[in-house]
């Protein structure tokens, strides 16, 4: 069954306050749309300087809102109406101008007013700010920002780069994407609020030579999405990553390593500071015993090189022996070919883990899609087939019912 968009049944009222990044809320309505949530689009005269009210109306479907004087409500209190009907409130762009008269509690605009209006305890208010650095950088905006912080507001972004201005720093406004994502994310029940999960992803890389080495299938997919949805869930979130092309996923703390070795000796350095563990890196078993350091030429004898192999540490066993009150609580894969279930039930044994995550392996390398089995000492859980994110969701949520004795 497919899963249902992410904000199916979401109603959001994205405010455009003044400024260029308002190109961007064109493409954010899209997004928003596609993810199956209904956007009610509210412009203050600032932003009717850079997008239309036809363009925005096209794009999310509905009438927009730019005055506290319209009529067409049948109360004429569209401030009060659209306040209420919301399930959060996003500007986009929030100014610097516009971040001020909120810390100050103006309501000289539609915007600024239904966000005073807003009931605080049930309806959310996330702010993506878009000016020049050195708007974003004076006291007086770092002031503001403190304020509306201070009462309740959230702030997503901004992101350093390049600017509108042509100087490059802090204060680009998030792409659509991102802010879809931080959107989605917001509304995830934070089951792992206050606590810590470390992740191994992704293949790890064993040198033979400057140029060669020894790897495994794993693109880091399924790892990745476990630490979203982590993240998403509330937790602090370190990845320890293998070589993959995969972006950091927000608010993850990211580490890239290449070989078993390091991701042993970050995982072990990480490991008891972390209230979870979750291996799901494709760790090579084996690494040539000595690295040659310039690349291995062939001799023309027509005799390959031999390798001398040796065993690399098991991370996962090894993190699950720390002694108690340094060892977090521990959750394996199993990637198998065939019995499935048998296989990991053996794995959770030998290395002394209380849950094991089961998958078919070939059929899941690079996909974006797979099925689980959650085994542990009380039988077996299936997870049906779903995109990996779904999955990790999923997953998330069973580690923090099986274990809410964790509190770091
Ligand atoms: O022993 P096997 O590789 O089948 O076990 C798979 C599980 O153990 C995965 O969770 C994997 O991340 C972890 N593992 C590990 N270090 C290794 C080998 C596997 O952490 N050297």
């Amino acid at each position: 069954m497919p899963t249902p968009p992410e904000l199916q049944g979401r109603h959001i009222v994205l405010g455009l306050s003044g400024g260029v990044a308002c190109y961007k809320a064109a493409e954010l309505t899209r997004e928003l749309v596609r993810a199956g949530a209904t956007v009610q689009v509210v412009m203050t005269d600032a932003a009717l300087q850079f997008i239309t009210v036809a363009t925005m109306q096209a794009l999310s479907g509905r009438a927009v809102f730019t005055s506290q004087w319209d009529t067409r409500e049948p109360n004429a209190m569209p401030h009060i109406n659209l306040s209420r009907q919301a399930d959060a409130i996003l500007v986009a762009p929030a100014s610097a101008d516009f971040i001020a008269q909120l810390a100050q509690g103006r309501a000289g605009e539609l915007l600024a007013l239904l966000c005073l209006a807003r009931p605080i305890e049930t309806c959310p208010l996330l702010l993506a700010p878009a000016m020049n650095r050195e708007m974003w950088a004076h006291p007086a905006t770092q002031r503001n920002v403190a304020q509306v912080l201070a009462d309740g507001a959230m702030l997503l972004g901004p992101a350093a780069g390049d600017q509108a201005c042509g100087e490059v720093g802090d204060g680009r406004m998030l792409e659509a994407g991102e802010l879809r994502d931080a959107l989605v994310a917001f509304f995830q029940p934070k089951r792992l609020a206050g606590r810590s999960v470390l992740v191994t992803a992704g293949p790890t890389f064993e040198a033979i030579d400057p140029v060669r080495g020894i790897s495994n299938h794993s693109s880091g997919k399924m790892g990745f999405a476990i630490a979203r949805a982590a993240a998403e869930a509330g937790a602090r979130v370190t990845l320890v990553a293998g070589p993959v092309h995969l972006p950091t996923p927000a608010g993850v703390r990211r580490i890239d390593v290449q070989s078993a070795q390091q991701m042993a000796d970050a995982v072990l350095s990480l490991a008891p500071a972390h209230g979870f563990f979750v291996a799901t890196a494709a760790v090579a078993d084996w690494r040539p015993l000595q690295a040659a350091g310039q690349k291995i030429k062939k001799d023309g004898s027509g005799q390959a090189p031999t390798l001398a192999l040796a065993e690399n540490p098991d991370i996962l066993a090894a993190v699950a022996r720390l002694p108690e009150g340094q060892r977090p609580w521990c959750v394996g894969f199993a990637a198998e070919s065939e019995h499935i279930v048998e296989h990991a039930r053996a794995k959770r044994l030998r290395k002394g883990v209380p849950l094991i995550v089961a998958n078919h392996g070939p059929s899941t390398f690079g996909q974006d899609h797979n099925a689980l089995v959650l085994v542990d000492a009380a039988g077996e859980t299936p997870l049906p087939r779903a995109d990996k994110l779904t999955l990790a969701r999923a997953l998330v949520a069973e580690m923090a019912r099986r274990a809410p004795e964790v509190t770091r």
